[in-house]
């Protein structure tokens, strides 16, 4: 083939490609989700709907709507029950809320869903929103599936541990689903099934549509079971198909032991994407992440690290031992702890310090600037390449109010000096150990704020004499 002909080729290739990839975002944007979360999670035993108790620091509903946004789902509908909704945060722009009003099983609820999106055609996932550790790439695998055969329905299934399970059992032939019976309903030979049914399920909106409506109540639970729908699809000559996943990825969460159980994979991910991502972690399984942490590759953290919402962390940096930081962006090349506190609002910008015993809260650290020792920095804006002494108190509260201090660059805060805000501390200033400061120090100014220092002769050479005498 000549050069001309092979860029030909080429050109044509990337043509395809592009096309294939429009077509692709197409195939996604037709994609809606319908999260089932009208459960009462009576096993919580607390007064937060179940869906709303986090992992990692964030809502078991969110993580579950987070998958589907990063699916390309265009419609995300959450079915919850009527008394869910006095709940401030179950209130989200990233889905739209249905109410189930008397839970009648999860084929009403997935009705219910479907009634307020009838202008829609695509394919629809169903999710519950107490199983949040389902990965994306599963429900790709199901989507492609349905994109790419003449399945109309893919199931996701799994093989549990515990053989006293009471799933509902997939009735197979070969990779195909003739029906699902539901524990309570099933014979003894169907309950020793192994292959479970998760509830996740991949279905072209037409059929689901159209079978919904001929679900019947007629079971041990008196419920709509959704799940009744593979064996209606199979009397209708539509495909059901499923394929596997790990008992963990499908984890139901109905308990604080199953909160607790659910915490610990999703840590274990996380730690495995960050060293993945070039951090290291010295001790991983003693390092704890929220869902939003951010730290770019070459961060060395150090045993015992508790990260909150909000951080996000640049390259070279250390996290030294017994640091508690939350709510604070960290620049590169700069060192935090051990035994450090950063709290919401700070940034650090690069190559500052924060050493042991250190609490700093909605504070900017400007370049270079060290705070090493033993201090509260509450309120502040401190400038580039100064220093705070060790003990250095920023007194922010009144008892009813904030106040901020500033102070600028190269100053140098002696040691145990208290800063009573709000004031200014200007460049090049200096304050004398021990010091109570209480009003502004103009540019390159020194000062003093404390007793000065008597020494009486003999005194106490005196007074140990009296004291043994008594
Ligand atoms: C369901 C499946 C079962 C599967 C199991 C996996 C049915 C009939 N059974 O059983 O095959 O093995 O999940 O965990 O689907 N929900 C509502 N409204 C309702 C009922 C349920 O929103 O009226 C929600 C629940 O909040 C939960 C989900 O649907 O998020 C599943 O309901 P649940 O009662 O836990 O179903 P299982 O009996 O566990
Ligand atoms: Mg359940």
């Amino acid at each position: 083939m000549n050069v001309g002909a092979l860029i030909q080729t080429r050109c044509q290739e990337s043509l395809i490609e592009s096309i294939y990839k429009l077509l692709n975002m197409n195939k996604y944007n037709n994609l809606a989700t319908i999260i089932l979360a009208a459960g009462k999670g009576t096993r919580m035993k607390s007064e937060t709907p179940k869906v709303l108790h986090k992992i990692c620091n964030k809502e078991m509903l969110l993580i579950v709507t987070d998958i589907a946004k990063e699916l390309g789902s265009a419609k995300n509908v959450v079915v919850v029950s009527e008394e869910m909704l006095s709940f401030n945060n179950i209130h989200n722009k990233d889905y739209q809320l249905v109410i189930q009003k008397e839970r009648l099983g999860t084929g009403h609820a997935v009705l219910c869903g479907l009634d307020n999106m009838k202008d829609f055609s695509g394919n629809i996932v169903i999710l519950y929103g107490d199983t949040p550790l389902v990965k994306q790439e599963r429900l790709q695998e199901m989507l492609n599936i349905l994109n790419t055969t003449d399945s109309g329905l893919v199931l996701l299934g799994f093989y549990s541990k515990d053989n006293k399970n009471r799933y509902g059992k997939l009735v197979t032939s070969g990779n195909k689903v003739e029906r699902i019976v539901e524990y309570k309903d099933a014979s003894n030979e169907e309950r020793s099934i192994a292959l479970c049914n998760s509830g996740v399920i991949a279905v072209k909106s037409g059929i689901l549509n159209n079978l919904i409506h001929k679900i019947g109540n007629n079971n041990a639970s008196s419920e709509y079971y959704l799940t009744d729908i593979i064996s209606i699809a199979n009397d209708h000559k539509i495909d059901c198909v499923y394929i596997e996943c790990e008992e963990e990825e499908v984890l139901g969460i109905n308990s604080k032991a199953e909160l607790a159980v659910a915490e610990k994979i999703m840590q274990q991910r996380l730690r495995e994407k960050h060293l993945q991502g070039g951090v290291t972690l010295i001790d991983p399984e003693s390092i704890y992440f929220s869902m939003d942490t951010i730290v770019e590759a070459d961060t060395i953290i150090y045993p015992n690290v508790y990260f909150g919402n909000g951080v996000n962390i640049s390259s070279n940096t250390e996290i030294r031992s017994f640091s508690h930081i939350e709510g604070v962006r960290i620049e590169s090349n700069v060192v935090v702890g051990p035994f450090a506190r950063i709290r919401q609002g700070t940034v650090l910008e690069e190559e500052s310090r924060i050493g042991n015993f250190v609490e700093v809260k909605n504070s900017q650290i400007s370049k270079g600037t060290k705070i090493n020792h033993l201090s509260y920095i509450g309120d502040s804006d401190i400038g580039q390449k100064t220093n705070i002494g060790a003990g250095t108190i920023i007194c922010n509260y009144d008892g009813f109010e904030k106040h901020k201090a500033t102070i600028g660059n190269n100053v140098f805060i002696g040691s145990n000096n208290t800063i009573i805000s709000p004031l200014t501390i200007d460049d090049e200033a200096i304050t004398a150990a021990g010091s109570v400061i209480t009003k502004d120090v103009e540019k390159g100014s020194l000062a003093v704020s404390r007793s000065s220092q008597k020494n009486l002769p003999n005194k106490a050479v005196e007074y140990r004499k009296r004291k043994s005498m008594q």
